[in-house]
C-alpha cells in the first residue's frame, strides 16, 4: 500500500492531535485540521506551513453535533479532497457521578467520542473501501479497558472506540485498508483544563506528575498509523496495567477501579 498523502485529524488544533500533525507534516503530508475553534486551526496551519512548508486545509466544525460527520465528509467531498487516512482524535471526557453529570455534556460527549467515530469511520472508510486503500487511526484511551466509575460513561465511550476499531480493522484488512486504535494513559494536554483540580488531584496516575508527553503519544500514535497493527497502549505502566486486568475478576478491578477514581471532593463527603 502506498503512504497516505492526505491525512485528516479530527481535533487537530491542540493536543494529541496537533503534535501528530507536526509529526505528519514534517513526513511531508498533505493535512486537513478539524475542530470548532477556527482561530486555533489557523494558527496550527500557520506554524506547520512555516515550519514544514506543509500544504494545511482547516475547517470549523463541531463534531458533538448530530449529523456533523456527514457534513464534514461533504465539505471535503466539495473541495475535492481525497482523505487517504483519517485520524479520529478529538474526543473529551467529564469526572462525576454518572447521574449528576448536565444532559445536555453527556449527550455532547456521547456524541463526539462514539457517534462522530463510527460516523466518519463508515463515511471515510467507504470510500478507502471503494479506492481499495487508505488508514483509520481512531483513538480511545487506558479507560476502555475497565469499568471507570466516577467517568463512567466516558470510559464506557472509550470502550466502544477500542472494540468498534478492532472489529472494523478486520473486516476492512480484506479490502486493503488498515484500522488501527491508538489507547493513552493520562496526558499532559488541554484535556484535564476544564476538570475541578479536587477531582484530579491526590496520589494516583491522574496527578500532573503522571501524565505523558503529548508528543511521545502521538509519536505512537502515527508509528500505528503508518505502520500498521491492531491496538497499541501507550507507555510500559499503562500496558501493565491493562495486562494485568485480563487476570483480575471483573469484580475486582471494578472495585479497585472505585478507590482509585474516586474523586477528592467525594471522598471527603462520603466520610
Ligand atoms: N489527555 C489525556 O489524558 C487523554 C488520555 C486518554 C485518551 N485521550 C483522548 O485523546 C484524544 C485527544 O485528547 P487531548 O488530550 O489531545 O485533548 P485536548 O488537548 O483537549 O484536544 C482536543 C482537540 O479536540 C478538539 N475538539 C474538542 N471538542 C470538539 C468538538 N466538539 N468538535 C470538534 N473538535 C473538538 C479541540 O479543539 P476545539 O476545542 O477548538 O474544538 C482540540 O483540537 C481524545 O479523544 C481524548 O479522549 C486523552
Amino acid at each position: 500500500m502506498s503512504p497516505p498523502t492526505t491525512t485528516l485529524i479530527t481535533g487537530g488544533s491542540g493536543g494529541i492531535g496537533l503534535q501528530m500533525a507536526r509529526l505528519l507534516a514534517a513526513r511531508g503530508q498533505r493535512l486537513v485540521l478539524v475542530s470548532r475553534d477556527a482561530g486555533r486551526l489557523q494558527a496550527a496551519a500557520d506554524e506547520l506551513q512555516r515550519a514544514h512548508g506543509a500544504e494545511v486545509h482547516v475547517h470549523a466544525i463541531d463534531l458533538a453535533e448530530p449529523g456533523a460527520g456527514q457534513r464534514l465528509f461533504e465539505h471535503t467531498q466539495r473541495q475535492g479532497l481525497r482523505i487517504d487516512a483519517l485520524v479520529n482524535n478529538a474526543g473529551f471526557g467529564i469526572v462525576d457521578e454518572h447521574v449528576a453529570i448536565d444532559a445536555a455534556q453527556l449527550q455532547r460527549m456521547l456524541q463526539l467520542d462514539v457517534v462522530a467515530v463510527a460516523e466518519l469511520c463508515h463515511r471515510y472508510g467507504g470510500a478507502m473501501k471503494q479506492r481499495r486503500a487508505g488508514r483509520i487511526l481512531n483513538v480511545a484511551s487506558t479507560a476502555a479497558f475497565q469499568p471507570t466509575p466516577y467517568f463512567a460513561a466516558y470510559g464506557a465511550a472509550k470502550a466502544f472506540v477500542l472494540n468498534f476499531s478492532e472489529a472494523l480493522a478486520k473486516e476492512m484488512e480484506d479490502h486493503g485498508v488498515s484500522v488501527g486504535c491508538l489507547a493513552p494513559g493520562p496526558t499532559d494536554t488541554a484535556f484535564f483544563d476544564g476538570v475541578d483540580p479536587r477531582r484530579i488531584a491526590g496520589g494516583h496516575h491522574f496527578g500532573k506528575a503522571g501524565r505523558a508527553d503529548p508528543r511521545d503519544v502521538a509519536a505512537a500514535g502515527v508509528e500505528l498509523l503508518l505502520g500498521g497493527g491492531l491496538t497499541r497502549v501507550v507507555g510500559l505502566t499503562n500496558r501493565v496495567m491493562v495486562l494485568g486486568n485480563r487476570f483480575v475478576p471483573r469484580a475486582m478491578v471494578a472495585a479497585v477501579s472505585k478507590r482509585l477514581l474516586r474523586p477528592l471532593d467525594l471522598r471527603a463527603a462520603a466520610r
